[in-house]
């Protein structure tokens, strides 16, 4: 099976090959245009993806060293993301295959971000935990088989991306500011400020509370000294960034052990995260559990992982039709 696949939720424009489940190509296209403006901005994204499409799809079939003719299924994100961005890559996929006469895959962008682990060795096995983290999600993910997922646990208001997102704004970074925290904190030290991470019963997130919090805390410390930021940036970062990732474990912790599963995973942007990648880590091995990280490349969004999804729906035999729409809200 040669498959390619198709990503635009969101601020990436990417295209991968994978032939019979490997992955031989993944090309992203990262937009830019948004850093100017502190968020992704939807209408500024969809144009992107079309500037963006086109090379980035003959790019992956270069570095795969086929040609559209080899193909025989594409794979595509349906949702959830923004509406304009996800028509764009949607409406390539389906003229594409209409053209070759090849049939089409629907991809779930979340189910992908948790099957990004099959993209290499080794995977946890079913059943398994995943802690799903990125700029619109974090869940905690029961995964019982390929196709087979369930929430159980997840977010009330902001994703854990947003509040580090939003954090970095509020400190002068710019968009994305996730990155740059987890670089300042670097050289941070994370007890200098306590924050407060209120726990709540239960397996479900709430980051609005934390993010209020940060926002008092720095108009306090400012009010009283205009420099404070720029003064004490590694501390706020390190800081910030180990209350949410404790905030993050705490539940992990919890989902773990009523579910009595000691394999667990983190997927999504977020889990580019270094403390997050160390603390899992650590946590992992003082409570027995085997824990999986995705690379760096699979982390933040990308098309292998839509193409690794895609790859085990074609396999069932689920192709949707060419009256398939995006849906910006997509359910599980
Ligand atoms: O999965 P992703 O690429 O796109 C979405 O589907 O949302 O996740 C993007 C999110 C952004 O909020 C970004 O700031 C965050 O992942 N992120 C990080 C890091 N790398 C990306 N957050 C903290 N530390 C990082 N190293
Ligand atoms: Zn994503």
């Amino acid at each position: 099976m040669v498959l390619l696949a198709i990503e635009s939720s969101c601020d990436e424009s990417s295209a991968a090959v994978l032939i019979d489940g490997q992955i031989r190509s993944n090309v992203v296209a990262t937009q830019l245009i948004h850093q100017q403006y502190g968020g992704v901005v939807p209408e500024l994204a969809s144009r992107a993806h079309q500037q963006h499409i086109v090379s980035v799809v003959a790019e992956a079939l270069t570095r795969a060293e086929v040609t559209k003719n080899d193909l025989n299924v594409i794979a595509f994100t349906r949702g959830p993301g923004l509406l304009g961005a996800l028509l764009v890559g949607t409406s390539f996929a389906k003229s594409l295959a209409l053209g070759l006469n090849i049939p089409l895959v629907d991809v779930h962008h979340m189910q992908a971000h948790v099957l990004a682990h099959f993209l290499q060795d080794p995977h946890p096995s079913f059943p398994f935990l995943c802690l799903t983290v990125s700029g619109g999600h974090t869940q905690i993910v029961l995964v019982r088989d390929y196709l087979d997922m369930e929430v159980i646990g997840e977010t009330q208001d902001d994703a854990v991306g947003e509040a580090f997102d939003k954090t970095a704004k509020l400190l002068n970074l710019p968009y994305p500011g996730g990155p740059l925290i987890d670089k300042y904190a670097q050289t941070g030290n994370p007890d200098r400020f306590a924050l407060p991470d209120v726990d709540t019963p239960g397996l479900n997130y709430s980051f609005s509370g934390i993010k209020t919090a940060i926002l008092y805390f720095l108009r306090k410390e400012t009010a009283q000294n205009p420099n404070f930021i720029e003064e004490n940036l590694p501390d706020i970062c390190a800081s910030v960034q180990a209350t949410l990732i404790r905030i993050l474990l705490t539940k992990l912790k919890r989902a773990a052990r009523e579910t009595g599963i000691k394999e667990i995973a983190i997927a999504g942007g977020v889990s580019a995260n270094s403390g997050l990648r160390r603390e899992l880590q650590q946590t992992g091995e003082k409570l027995g559990w085997n824990v999986y990280i995705p690379n760096f490349e699979y982390c933040t969004d990308n098309a292998a992982m839509i193409g690794m999804a895609g790859h085990y729906k074609a396999l069932r035999g689920e192709f949707c039709p060419q009256t398939v729409s995006p849906l910006p809200r997509m359910e599980w």
